[in-house]
């Protein structure tokens, strides 16, 4: 694609999710309407910007984990936003250098600005693949993710802040069952998702009503509908501490693997739900989990 191509499906009249998400997070990638947009949600609900930061604290800690932790060499992130300090193969290679990281996201800024997410070590890979999460048997045979990626071995799938835009009608539980099924046992899935659970109904209506600002379709889900995106997987224990204890449930983001002494905000503030699952070995193994 040419740089007059990439001008030309970039739309900076109109509000965009990563570049609002990017204002939100303090970036400098953004336009007047992102920040219009983006200042209007506040209004309705001020701790978005709390929600924001806590569920790029989550990704971030979920690749730390990951790699630190469970021994993942390869990532694939779907819905990877606008790069933005410590993404997902800094952390990862930080980890170890060898990491491999395919980076997938439909919004030509994200293009624009791949340059950004393909600083890989020597040892590792970085790779981009600009394609829409709704056709996710495309995704898989991209020759960036097959260059880069041995879906024989475990891979690590993040559906952070994503899923969230795909509507009912899209069949988001079909996408992520389809991406589910092509990793190797011992994959985990990285998933994080928007709700209205836990906010007043007050600021529901805020947030729903015929103003809402946002131009692209938000799709809360409920805890319950959340937790289905994880079927066949074991959501992990967050600390190898914590074996002794019964199996997690899905809980709040900014709940997930953080320090003991590091209250964190309330869950009101945050509203999101997320986890990380790993798919079982064989059939019947949940003691990996
Ligand atoms: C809120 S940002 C999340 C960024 C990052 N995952 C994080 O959590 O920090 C959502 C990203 O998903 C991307 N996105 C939305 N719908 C998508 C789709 N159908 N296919 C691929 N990417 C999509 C947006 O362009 C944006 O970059």
């Amino acid at each position: 694609m040419t740089s007059d191509d990439l001008r030309e499906r970039i739309d900076t009249t109109r509000p965009h999710p990563a570049r609002r998400y990017n204002y939100w997070l303090g970036g400098k990638d953004n336009y007047a309407a992102d920040r219009e947009s983006g200042d209007e949600i506040a209004k309705r609900w001020p701790a978005i910007v709390t929600a924001v930061r806590e569920n790029r604290a989550f990704l971030q800690r979920a690749v730390r984990y990951s790699a630190e932790q469970l021994g993942i060499r390869q990532f694939l992130d779907i819905g990877t936003g606008l790069p933005s300090a410590d993404n997902t193969h800094e952390v990862a290679q930080r980890a170890d250098p060898a990491c491999r990281i395919v980076y997938v996201d439909n919004d030509p800024l994200v293009l624009a600005h791949a340059r950004a997410l393909l600083t890989s070590t020597p040892e590792g890979v970085t790779a981009y693949i600009d394609a829409d999460l709704r056709e996710p048997a495309k995704i898989l045979r991209d020759p960036g993710l097959v260059g880069a990626l041995d879906l024989n071995r475990p891979v690590a799938l993040l559906l952070v802040a994503v899923l969230h835009f795909i509507p009912e009608t899209a069949d988001p539980y079909a996408i992520v069952s389809t991406l589910k099924d092509a990793l190797a046992p011992g994959s985990l899935l990285v998933l994080s998702h928007g709700s209205f659970d836990l906010l007043p109904q007050a600021t529901v209506t805020a947030l729903t009503g015929d103003h809402y600002p946002g131009n692209d379709h938000f799709h809360a889900r409920t805890r319950v509908q959340v937790e289905r995106f994880f079927d066949g997987f074991d959501l992990i224990q967050p600390s190898p501490d914590d074996l002794e204890r019964p199996p997690p449930e899905l809980g709040v983001i900014s709940d997930w693997a953080r320090a003991p002494h590091d209250g964190g905000p309330a869950p009101e503030q945050v509203s999101t739900w997320g986890a990380v699952a790993r798919k079982p070995r064989s059939r019947g193994d949940r003691s990996a989990a």
